[in-house]
């Protein structure tokens, strides 16, 4: 085959694989408090070009880590806002518009881009996560969040160690730990998890993934972390 054929032959697959992989999605970036010192932090040491980055490099990733290839995977989203606002707190989302605290920015001591990174891939989880109509457990919900943060690499210094924490669905950090430990009793576990929990959520679906009730799991894991002092 002629080098021409072959860059013709990947041209035209690349064509029919873009309307499914890179299906549209917008994103509508505002800072709505330009004026504070957060917001001028943000224009200055992240800006619109760095955010639109982040936004769209977590959007793939989530869909990827979730294994939704398809648009009939996925919720149907088309536009994501993120506003820069003048507000205490880190961030939240709602309704596919995530809102980051300026006050955060403002007063964030260690590298600002790489914490605003981990933030949005957390935030822009909560787009496509699934929650059972809503009846997932918070816990739950948002240690997915941070399970995808902690796959990306975005792992902050305040996180809990693995093998940390009180309850599997303490959420956060100590959720995502765990939630990573259960990814390694079986790849592709929280993919699976969340796939479950598009129209209902069961706490039985750790036992149809893995065999075991999410309490046995808890238990296991940490025992796994225990370590024991040796006296000689
Ligand atoms: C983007 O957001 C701004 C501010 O909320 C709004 O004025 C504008 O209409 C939005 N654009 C789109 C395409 O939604
Ligand atoms: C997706 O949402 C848009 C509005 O945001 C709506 O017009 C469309 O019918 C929806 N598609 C599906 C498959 O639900
Ligand atoms: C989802 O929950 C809402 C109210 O919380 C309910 O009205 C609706 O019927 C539920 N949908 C499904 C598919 O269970």
């Amino acid at each position: 085959m002629s080098k021409h054929a072959i860059l013709l032959m990947s041209f035209m697959l690349t064509l029919a694989v873009l309307p499914q992989t890179f299906a549209t999605v917008t994103y509508n970036i505002t800072n709505t408090a330009a004026q504070t010192l957060g917001g001028i932090r943000y224009e200055n040491q992240i800006g619109y070009k760095y955010a639109k980055h982040a936004l769209k490099s977590s959007n793939l990733f989530i869909w990827r880590i979730f294994q939704q290839r398809n648009k009939a995977d996925r919720a149907n989203v088309t536009l994501v806002h993120l506003f820069i606002d003048d507000m205490d707190g880190v961030a939240y989302c709602e309704d596919n518009k995530i809102h980051f605290s300026t006050n955060y920015i403002a007063g964030y001591q260690g590298d600002l881009n790489k914490e605003f990174s981990g933030v949005i891939y957390h935030e822009m989880t909560h787009v496509w996560q699934w929650s059972g109509n809503g009846s997932t457990p918070s816990g739950l919900i948002e240690g997915i969040a941070d399970f995808v943060r902690l796959k990306a690499g975005y792992i902050p210094s305040h996180w809990v160690q693995p093998g940390k924490g009180d309850k599997w669905d303490q959420g956060y950090d100590v959720t995502a730990r765990f939630l990573d430990y259960c990814e390694g009793l079986r790849n592709g576990f929280v993919a699976e998890l969340n796939k479950k929990m598009r129209y209902a959520y069961s706490v039985d679906y750790f036992v149809d993934l893995v065999g075991k009730t999410v309490d046995q799991l808890w238990s296991e894991y940490k025992a796994a972390y225990t370590s024991y002092v040796v006296k000689t």
